[in-house]
């Protein structure tokens, strides 16, 4: 198959957003798993909304002038995050795969990246065996987990939304958790009203850009985690991510009648600290 690759555009939207759909439906009925998107509209929307943004670098793939696949790379921090990468479910296990990756991988490279990361689905053996091959490292099992609000203060922990006032505070614990900050995703999270800090003894102790799949947050304990994720008024997409060994802090989330969706799998290539304290990671790393 001669396989040629190009940037995204806006018009690959829908043909793109197609594909991503019936890519991860595929796959998730095999495995008996919930699927990640609940219908070709959301694909689409999704796919949509990265073309359409300069931060986010896209690469399709053809066959004959037809789109058979696309990546993503999220250039919008010092860590580059990949995905989704989805191909057409007819031509997959052909090698498109692996050239989409080796695409992102090399403008990750050239743009200087220190690190590129991904979050993988744990029960696909082919991804698994595609980005370890590719030299990525597993480093954190994690949980999706979905279910009903919790809507409940933890004590001493108050909750209330973002402002750009609080952005110096919360990059210094995110820098105190990974090692750097993620402030471009605090500054947008802000800007869409989606982004919380809890307090405790008087200062920031956490932070969230959303509860939710494309949401991230840290906290200096599992406290603070539980104040942002208790008092989020949804859990955004198919629902947030937690890293599996924060056994404390999952044992919560189910005790709360939250459900698991999948497992999953960060995987890094370059920069990684082990985080010093709690986080939740988002979908793209
Ligand atoms: C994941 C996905 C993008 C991979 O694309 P693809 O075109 O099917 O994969 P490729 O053929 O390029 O690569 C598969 C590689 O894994 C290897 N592989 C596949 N199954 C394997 C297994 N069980 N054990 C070991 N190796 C395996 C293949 O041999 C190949 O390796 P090679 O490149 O060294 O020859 C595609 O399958 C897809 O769209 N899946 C659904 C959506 C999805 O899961 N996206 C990723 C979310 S993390």
């Amino acid at each position: 198959m001669n396989i040629t690759f190009r940037s995204g555009k806006s018009e690959d939207a829908q043909t793109c957003g197609a594909i991503c759909y019936q890519a991860f439906n595929a796959i998730a009925n095999q495995h008996n798993f919930p699927p990640d998107f609940p219908d070709r509209e959301t694909a689409v929307g999704l796919l949509s909304q990265l073309l359409a943004r300069d931060d986010i670098y896209s690469v399709v793939a053809e066959s004959n002038s037809r789109i058979v696949g696309s990546n993503f790379l999220w250039e919008n921090n010092l860590i580059a995050g990949v995905g989704p990468i989805t191909v057409d479910p007819t031509v997959q296990n052909s090698s498109i795969g692996r050239q989409l990756m080796e695409n992102v991988l090399r403008r990750a490279r050239d743009r200087r990246f220190v690190g590129i990361r991904l979050l993988q689905s744990a029960y696909h053996n082919r991804s698994l065996s595609l980005y370890t091959k590719l030299g990525f490292d597993a480093q954190e099992p994690l949980s999706n987990i979905q279910g009903p609000v919790i809507r409940e203060q933890i004590p001493g922990h108050a909750v209330r939304q973002a402002t750009t006032g609080d952005i110096a505070a919360c990059n210094k614990l995110c820098t105190r958790v990974h090692g750097h900050d993620r402030g471009p995703e605090l500054l947008e999270a802000i800007k869409q009203s989606t982004a919380t800090v809890v307090e405790h003894g008087g200062r920031i102790t956490g932070y969230a850009t959303m509860i939710g799949f494309f949401g991230h947050a840290v906290g200096e304990n599992n406290e603070d985690l539980k104040a942002l994720i208790a008092a989020a008024t949804e859990f955004a997409g198919p629902g947030f991510i937690v890293p599996t060994r924060n056994s404390q802090l999952l044992r919560w989330c189910l005790d709360k009648g939250l459900r698991v969706n999948q497992p999953m799998t960060l995987m890094t290539i370059g920069l990684y600290n082990q985080p010093a304290v709690v986080f939740l990671p988002s979908i793209i790393y």
